[in-house]
């Protein structure tokens, strides 16, 4: 597992609102920093990416496909970032999704959308009620920001949230390529830009979370005591790859 750096994201350069850490995670102010200039620059979900929003519409039509993710299912989205994709979701009738968010800044084309109570503003686990329990817990993009002991510790707490027959499905795109000449393609990145950064010609912008090893990603549901783990890709039809791995829990 490494680190990896960002400096631009949806065409907003971190260094047009903030000061940029590559030490530290972004936090809570560098996020609604964030999404005020974000949400001045795009005002519908069509402003954005169309190539990006094809990604991501590929996770509810993924989901769907999934027996255990129905539409009368207790199903809790850990991260749900702008909620287009849960959005989506609660309009076709899965009205027992719940989402979580560290803050309501991202949130606001959801929050009309979804009763407020099935809204928790916070860090999971802790902006979820102890009681709560899940037939279904999903993250996308949210393994990025943890090492690999706190992410295990997450993946305990989200089991103590799922029912005796619940699954936890994890959509990543921070995983490292698993051909040889693709790792040695990205170490030698890796290495020049630290090499640019530590000469003082160009930073390498703002720490952003960890890319790992899809052993890892695998390692980690075992060691959180998840049992029958399924994995693969999607179908790759945009520039990324996305790879998902499921596990559900022991009874
Ligand atoms: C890369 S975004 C992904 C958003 C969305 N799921 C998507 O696929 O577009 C990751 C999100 O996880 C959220 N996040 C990170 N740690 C979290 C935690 N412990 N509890 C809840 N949300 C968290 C961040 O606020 C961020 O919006």
């Amino acid at each position: 597992m490494k680190k990896m750096y960002q400096s631009v994201w949806h065409a907003i350069p971190f260094t047009s609102f903030t000061a940029v850490s590559s030490k530290e995670l972004a936090g809570a102010d560098f996020y609604a920093s964030f999404y005020e200039r974000f949400f001045k620059i795009y005002k519908k979900l069509d402003d954005l990416d169309p190539l990006w929003i094809k990604l991501k519409m590929q996770i509810p039509e993924f989901l769907k496909r999934d027996i255990k993710f129905r539409k009368d299912a207790a199903i809790l989205s850990i991260g749900c970032g702008l909620g287009f994709v849960e959005k989506a979701l609660f309009e076709e009738g899965f009205k027992g999704l719940e989402v979580t968010e560290v803050s309501k800044e991202p949130i606001q084309w959801l929050l009309p959308f979804i009763p407020k109570e099935h809204v928790h503003i916070g860090f999971f686990p802790e902006c979820v009620s102890a009681g709560c329990r899940y037939n279904y817990i999903y993250l996308a993009g949210v393994d990025t920001f943890f090492t690999q002991i706190e992410f295990i510790k997450f993946l305990k707490a989200i089991a103590n949230h799922l029912s005796p027959d619940g699954r936890c499905m994890i959509i990543s795109w921070s995983f490292m390529p698993s051909d040889i000449i693709s790792r040695i393609v990205l170490n030698c990145k890796d290495m020049v830009r630290l090499l640019l950064d530590k000469l003082g010609l160009k930073k390498r912008g703002q720490f952003w979370g960890y890319i790992r090893d899809i052993k890892e990603l695998h390692s980690a549901l075992v060691a959180a005591g998840f049992i029958n783990i399924k994995e693969s890709f999607f179908e790759k039809r945009t520039p990324w790859d996305t790879y998902w791995i499921s596990g559900d829990k022991s009874v």
